[in-house]
């Protein structure tokens, strides 16, 4: 069986670190495209030139050309313009939905069949462009976000409870950044939820609610150490899983900016919910029962998500 092609739209810092992860989890061959193909190329060339050492056989080719992604499996798109000191969320909608329009056309014409992982921002607007752009069945485009977002969770309350991150569960909801929520009932350490943890002196509730505060910001806090750039190792890490997922048909249960459809009361908005990744793509949208409070936030946070899309209607239709 040949291998699975996977492309990489956008040949940045999470370009290059989706493809280095690619290659040693062998997950398929990578076509690295971006506005810069020599930058693509380059990147390519260099991972590759790993594989003898680290010991994979992924091929790697980079390209200013759509057509290089013809008969993708996966398309990961992290093609866009960063954030700048100065720019308002609007004006990084402007920019970015133009670009992630021009890169649902290259799709649609090349790869329809692709699962399609979005990671440029603002994630959920950005997704919500692509699907509409690439007119791809609406299962098949997801944004990441929400791995991302409960990554940080786990590892901030991994180090809260000093155990072992691979025994916290966490559980966000909502749009990525400022307005996502958190669900604390949900998370657990090796299944006891957050709240009895409290309960049983494991840490406070002003303890948890700054941890909650720290992930909501996460972002953030990279961009202000990193000064020029933002976050890349953990947000390809966490498309990476996304990937896997769709490839293997794990059914992995995972947060993902997905379309709602009339789940959770919402209709044609992409948000981030638990869903099922498998071979069909997002197999399912998992809908919880709300407390008023957790309610509220989640209301909130879809308020925020569908002013950034109605300010990408305006711009791509
Ligand atoms: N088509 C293809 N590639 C493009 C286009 C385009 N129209 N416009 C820009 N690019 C490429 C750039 O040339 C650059 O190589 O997208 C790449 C973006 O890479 P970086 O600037 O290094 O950004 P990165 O850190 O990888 O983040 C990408 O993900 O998390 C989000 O907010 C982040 O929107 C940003 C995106």
């Amino acid at each position: 069986m040949a291998r699975k092609k996977i492309a990489l739209v956008g040949a940045g810092n999470i370009g290059g670190t989706l493809a280095h992860l690619i290659g040693l989890k062998e997950l398929g061959d990578v076509v690295m495209f971006d506005v810069f193909p020599g930058v693509a190329s380059g990147k390519a060339l260099d991972i590759m030139q790993s594989g003898p050492v680290d010991g994979f056989d992924s091929h790697m080719v980079g390209s200013g050309d759509y057509a290089a992604i013809a008969g993708a499996d996966v398309v990961i798109v992290t093609a866009g313009f960063p954030r700048m000191p100065g720019m308002s969320r609007d004006d990084l909608v402007s920019k970015n939905a133009g670009v992630i329009a021009q890169v649902a056309e290259g799709i649609k014409n090349n790869c329809p069949d692709a699962f399609v992982i979005v990671i440029t921002n603002p994630l959920d607007a950005m997704v919500w462009v692509m699907q509409q752009k690439s007119g791809l069945p609406p299962e098949k485009v997801v944004g990441m976000a929400g791995v991302l977002d409960s990554s940080r969770f786990r590892l901030f309350l991994a180090q809260e409870f000093n155990v072992s991150v691979e025994d916290v569960t966490a559980f966000v909801l909502g749009g990525h950044g400022d307005t996502m929520v958190p669900l604390t009932r949900y998370s657990t350490v090796a299944g006891i939820p957050v709240p009895d943890l409290v309960k049983m002196g494991w840490t406070t509730q002003e303890k948890i609610d700054a941890i909650v505060a720290r992930t909501a910001n996460g972002g953030g806090e990279i961009v202000k150490l990193l000064e020029k750039g933002s976050a890349f190792y953990a947000p390809a890490a966490s498309a990476i899983a996304m990937a896997e997922a769709y490839l293997k048909d794990k059914k992995r249960v995972l947060p993902a900016a997905a379309h709602l459809n009339g789940q959770y009361g919402i209709k044609d908005l992409y948000v981030g919910v638990p869903v099922v990744i498998g071979a069909g793509g997002v197999e399912r949208v998992v809908e919880v029962q709300f407390t008023p409070e957790e309610e509220a936030a989640f209301k909130k946070s879809v308020a925020s998500v569908e002013e950034l899309i109605a300010a990408s209607k305006k711009l791509v239709g």
